[in-house]
């Protein structure tokens, strides 16, 4: 049976315990790593959150009751053991925090016995994830994961210390809510009391915070949790954590200043790293013109050319072909990836395709000078070397080129050179490069709805110098919307609003939604507006992604306790699943479909 703490209180956790103890009683409490019984003395290496401590069973100590109780011990027991501290005998481990010590026992208790995990509990575990997530609480006792979680509650305690210290009031808004302006689709939550009707919870609390500065609150932060149904990656979760927040009588740059204050003491305070600031800003158009992405990585160069005009006259069909139907031809230099085997460019060509390209031309460039190219024979001499200047090739360099719509161009090479990049281990997770991104196009066109969509929500703000292009150009204008980038990772985005009825009503035209659509969605806030509205604008990071850019980790589940999969399902807890029918009736719903 299960013994009891009674008597005992915990002194210490496992590596708080120093030489600075030494001939003291200590109690610690835990979970038993590894014992080792090297007969007459057992040896047990005991887990808490903090590390590790070794604690020494020898029955002239401990007793014949204790000793006996020792050697029953296997891999996560939780026990609690009273003994004094002493200067390890068999000299020092230099892994350990508490290395250099180790507690004499001379008192333990079982609180608690243990079956055989299914796989051991260990720093870099080799176990495939998906048994690790259906055993979650199991996973989450790993010392990585546990620095995770604890670095990660550190980053919200000081970005709570941070902002409140700015004057920001945390303030929480509700979860059953209606649809908000993000776009993604909703997770619905059917009504009882209201059959047939269904409440949403949030993409995030976009609309409320905007009522709260019409409220007058001026400053308001909240780390909330926020629900899209989206296809899930590394960097997605259907339900995910924002630190969002929203100021009033403040324009870009007041946000801006703020947020890099703040990114900057999250980086000193968890890596010791100085974030130089102000970070750098770049506009959409020439993050899309240089690195062919809205959330270009600015840890390795290759950046993209445009060579349109340099290859307009040629007779290879393909840039031609792509130039005639308002397309462009860019490429980018792979330096010093000349001889890369005919294999590998293959890969590249098949990569490049999973990206919507028909084909990717290049150009690999011999030590010798000499040329290997999948189109030089549909090109004159002299247009190749003017090709070959234009994107600076030099021998030994590898040259590839898109030739489609902008749009495909971009979304190609862009993660052509992240890919190009990943492979020559030129992404190293030490180095951190910030970066705003700003002036955002406003609209988007959307070809199955065959409107314009908001590129962020319908209520982010045109730049006043683009404004008079909405009624004539809407395609144009641009946004006073930005994103932070890290990495190649947006961690977080936002814009000023739309304060002024006018310019509100003339985005739900270009949008194409008539008065009434407008009122039915969001009349709540348009409401609020005609009585009295600040300037505002706001910022939200997705907090998931932040901290595991800071862990250095490779997926956000890594820095959620209990994340789900790809499916949007749980593993442990087999979330979602079916409910009773009593519960389907009490909200009259009829399953009309069952898989
Ligand atoms: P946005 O939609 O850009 O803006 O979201 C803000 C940040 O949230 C993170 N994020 C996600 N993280 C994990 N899983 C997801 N599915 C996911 N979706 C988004 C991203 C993103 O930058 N209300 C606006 C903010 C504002 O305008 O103030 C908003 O939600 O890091
Ligand atoms: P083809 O004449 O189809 O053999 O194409 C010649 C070369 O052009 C091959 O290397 C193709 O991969 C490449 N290619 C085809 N379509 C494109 C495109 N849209 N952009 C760049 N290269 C392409």
């Amino acid at each position: 049976m299960a013994e009891t703490m009674k008597g005992l209180k915990r002194s210490h956790r496992c590596t708080e315990v120093s030489k600075a103890n030494i001939k003291e009683e200590v109690t610690v409490m835990g979970w038993v790593q590894k014992s080792r019984n090297k007969g007459g003395i057992i040896f047990v290496d005991l887990r808490d959150r903090s590390g590790i401590l070794q604690i020494i069973f020898e029955e002239s100590e401990v007793g014949q009751e204790g000793f006996a109780k020792a050697e029953k011990l296997r891999s996560e027991f939780v026990i609690a053991v009273k003994g004094t501290v002493q200067a390890r005998s068999g000299g020092i481990n230099e892994n350990l925090l508490t290395g250099d010590i180790e507690v004499y026992a001379k008192e333990i208790r079982i609180l608690s016995e243990a079956e055989t995990p299914p796989f051991p509990i260990e720093e870099d575990s080799k176990t495939k994830e998906d048994l690790r997530l259906k055993y979650r609480y199991l996973d989450l006792r790993r010392p990585d994961l546990q620095r995770n979680l604890i670095l990660r509650s550190k980053i919200t305690t000081m970005t709570r210390q941070f902002l409140d210290e700015e004057g920001f009031l945390e303030i929480e808004t509700p979860m059953l809510t209606k649809s908000t302006p993000e776009g993604a689709r909703d997770y619905l939550v059917p009504s009882r009391v209201h059959p047939g009707n269904f409440y949403a919870l949030p993409q995030s609390p976009q609309i409320f915070k905007q009522l709260l500065m019409c409220s007058g609150y001026d400053r308001y932060f909240q780390i909330v949790k926020c629900f899209r149904d989206e296809d899930l990656r590394a960097d997605r979760q259907p339900e995910f954590t924002q630190i969002d927040m929203e100021l009033s009588f403040v324009d870009v740059d007041d946000v801006i200043d703020v947020n890099e204050r703040l990114l900057a003491k999250i980086f000193k305070e968890t890596l010791g790293i100085e974030v130089s600031l102000p970070i750098q800003r770049m506009p959409y158009q020439e993050a899309m013109d240089r690195f062919g992405s809205d959330k270009p990585d600015l840890r390795f160069g290759m950046e993209l050319k445009d060579v349109t005009e340099v290859v307009k006259d040629c007779e290879f069909v393909v840039f031609k072909g792509a130039i005639e139907n308002g397309g462009s031809v860019r490429g980018i230099n792979a330096n010093g990836q000349g001889a890369m085997p005919r294999k590998k460019i293959d890969a590249l060509v098949e990569f490049a395709k999973t990206y919507g390209a028909k084909g990717l031309a290049y150009i690999a460039i011999q030590e010798d000078g000499s040329i290997k190219s999948s189109f030089a024979k549909f090109m004159k001499e002299e247009e190749m070397s003017a090709l070959i200047e234009a994107m600076e090739g030099k021998a030994g360099d590898l040259l590839l080129f898109a030739a489609d719509k902008n749009k495909v161009v971009y979304d190609v090479l862009g993660a052509l050179r992240v890919e190009l990049a990943n492979q020559l281990g030129l992404l190293s997770k030490d180095d951190y490069k910030f970066v705003w991104v700003t002036e955002f196009p406003l609209l988007e066109w959307n070809e199955e709805q065959n409107r314009y969509t908001a590129m962020h929500h319908p209520f982010t703000m045109p730049m006043e110098e683009d404004i008079p292009l909405l009624d004539t150009e809407p395609g144009k204008v641009r946004a006073k919307a930005y994103d932070i980038v890290l990495n190649g990772t947006e961690i977080g985005g936002g814009s000023v609003r739309i304060y002024q009825n006018d310019i509100q009503e003339k985005m739900f035209e270009a949008l194409g939604f008539t008065k009434e659509d407008a009122y039915e969605r969001f009349g709540f806030l348009l409401n609020a507006f005609k009585y009295g509205v600040p300037p505002h604008a706001g910022l939200a990071y997705g907090l998931d992604r932040l901290v595991m850019l800071i862990t250095k980790q490779d997926s956000i589940r890594d820095v959620i306790a209990f994340p789900k999969v790809k499916d949007a399902s749980c593993l442990m807890s087999d979330a979602p699943n079916v409910v009773d029918a009593k519960q389907l009736e009490e909200l009259e719903i009829s399953i009309t479909k069952q898989n």
